[in-house]
């Protein structure tokens, strides 16, 4: 891990398709900015040329379920070095969607995928690197799946039952509870302004700590 400034703030949005995170995402960049801060907004799987390559293939070619965390996990990489960590080395807020705790949630929980094959590639790949906060958007997965229904090409993810999400849920419920620090839940469900509310809140308080 490289030098990170003090005034280096690494965020990153969670939740299961549809729960409604990504259209909050570009304004909490703008808020950042408007209080003079560097943002950097990104996402995962990608945020480089070569992880949105893998991005494309993750999203929508068959494969076993080892296959497709190595491809997570080589995105990840290639994000963390070329972005995410000079990012917050030059001091810059970092804005991302999704994470590391995508991989436990859905590959762990929703995938049933070895948690201790995730631990390990974890501790390769980010070494000691987290967010320092991160903004889950909790929805029932019935609900999300109505949002969903609109998504005009769905991916391999998006295809999934809600079984499959009931279980993400509860991975990321887990994560909440082991890494209660940087974790805040925010109740995706409200109107787009009351859910903003919820996220500015969270955004105060965690500036306070
Ligand atoms: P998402 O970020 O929801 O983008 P979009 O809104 O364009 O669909 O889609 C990324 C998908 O990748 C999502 O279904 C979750 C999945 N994913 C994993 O399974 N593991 C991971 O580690 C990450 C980062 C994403």
């Amino acid at each position: 891990m490289i030098d990170r400034q003090p005034s280096s703030f690494f965020l990153t949005f969670e939740g299961i398709d549809g729960a409604g995170k990504s259209s909050h995402i570009a304004t909490v960049s703008a808020y950042f900015e408007a209080l003079g801060r560097r943002v950097v907004t990104t996402r995962e799987p990608g945020g480089t040329p070569l992880a949105e390559a893998l991005r494309g293939m993750i999203l929508r070619d068959p494969m076993d379920t080892l296959t497709e965390t190595l491809l997570v996990f080589a995105a990840r990489r290639d994000h963390i070095v070329k972005v995410i960590e000079p990012a917050l080395a030059r001091g810059d807020v970092v804005v991302c969607d999704r994470f590391t705790d995508s991989t436990f949630a859905y590959q762990v929980h929703g995938r049933q995928f070895s948690l201790a094959v995730i631990e390990q590639l974890e501790q390769w790949v980010l070494g000691s690197l987290q967010p320092d906060l991160t903004l889950w958007f909790d929805l029932p997965p019935a609900m999300a799946a109505g949002r969903l229904a609109d998504a005009r090409s769905p991916d391999r993810f998006e295809l999934e039952q809600t079984a499959f999400f009931e279980r993400v849920r509860d991975g990321y419920a887990q994560r909440a509870a082991t890494h209660p620090a940087r974790f805040v839940c925010i109740d995706a469900l409200g109107s787009r302004q009351e859910i903003w509310q919820r996220v500015k809140d969270a955004l105060a308080r965690a500036k306070q700590r």
